[in-house]
């Protein structure tokens, strides 16, 4: 079996990138469903259409803008990728985690991840950011990793560890960025699964019983992407709604933006607090 990407396809984006701009930031965020705003309050902004950036996939979702932004966030050089492609549309994990690859590349080292997800804690209501501690990976138990194939050394290890995916150093600095800027912050444990169908509420109830806090249909591949090439990895979920573990309540995606929508400014909040820290520079 061949790997969908070589070395040589993440370099190439990554060159692609290089010639467009002149700063190499530390930092990437991800910005999830409805949480595209966010790029708006980039400084000094070089724009590139994902489409444009060859192996780069498109997400055909609304509520995922397609661009790549790059500029300064709270003072600091940043790259804000506004949307990003899921397994649902069609994509393998691979490809999901393309831009990851090509960020690792570049030569980003911290990978900030953001989502919108249901809320399984009954204690979680729409609008809340949560801190994601750990993550259940139920589309890569039927063996949708993004690792899958023959393993490039030059990437990183054939079996990475996934202890501590999620930076303690960095969850930390979050807690006390939230603290500093009067937010509320909760924490948990995401679950992933592949979509674009919501849980039935047996489903959900299994979730509950198995130790997910929220779940949702992105962010992990991503993440086991950038753990494998050793980048530090800060998640953030947002919470969109609540889980219909009783089934006495329908959701939809339209819902889901609205949600994250209104908390966007509040993620933003979060995000320059943290950047301003010196863990960023
Ligand atoms: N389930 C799965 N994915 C989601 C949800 C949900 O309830 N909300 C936002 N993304």
């Amino acid at each position: 079996m061949q790997p969908s990407f070589t070395l040589e396809d993440y370099d190439r984006a990554a060159d692609c990138i290089r010639g467009q701009t002149r700063i190499v930031p530390k930092v990437a965020v991800i910005l999830g469903s409805g949480l595209g705003s966010i790029a708006e309050s980039v400084e000094s902004p070089a724009v590139i259409p994902f489409a444009d950036i060859p192996g780069w996939p498109v997400s055909t979702v609304e509520g995922h803008a397609g661009k790549l932004i790059l500029g300064t966030l709270a003072g600091r050089n940043t790259a804000v990728l506004q949307g990003r492609a899921h397994v649902y549309e069609g994509y393998t994990a691979d490809q999901v985690a393309f831009p990851v690859r090509v960020m690792n590349r570049w030569g980003v080292n911290i990978l900030i991840v953001t989502n919108a997800a249901g809320a399984i804690n009954a204690e979680f209501a729409p609008g809340d950011l949560m801190l994601i501690t750990d993550h259940l990976n139920l589309m890569g138990f039927g063996g949708n990793n993004p690792l899958r194939g023959p393993n490039d050394d030059r990437l990183g290890p054939r079996f990475p560890d996934m202890n501590r995916a999620y930076d303690p150093g960095l969850q930390k600095l979050s807690t006390q960025a939230a603290a500093n800027s009067g937010l509320a912050l909760r924490a948990g444990v995401y679950a992933c699964l592949a979509g674009p169908s919501f849980e039935t509420p047996a489903e959900l109830r299994f979730l509950r019983m198995i130790g997910a806090d929220a779940v949702g249909m992105s962010t992990v591949p991503e993440v086991i992407a950038a753990r494998h090439g050793g980048m530090r990895v800060l998640g953030i979920s947002v919470i969109s709604n609540r889980a219909n573990l009783d089934g006495s309540m329908d959701i939809s995606h339209k819902e889901v933006l609205t949600a994250t929508g209104e908390a966007a400014p509040n993620l933003e909040l979060l995000l320059k607090t943290l950047l301003g820290k010196p863990a960023f520079a």
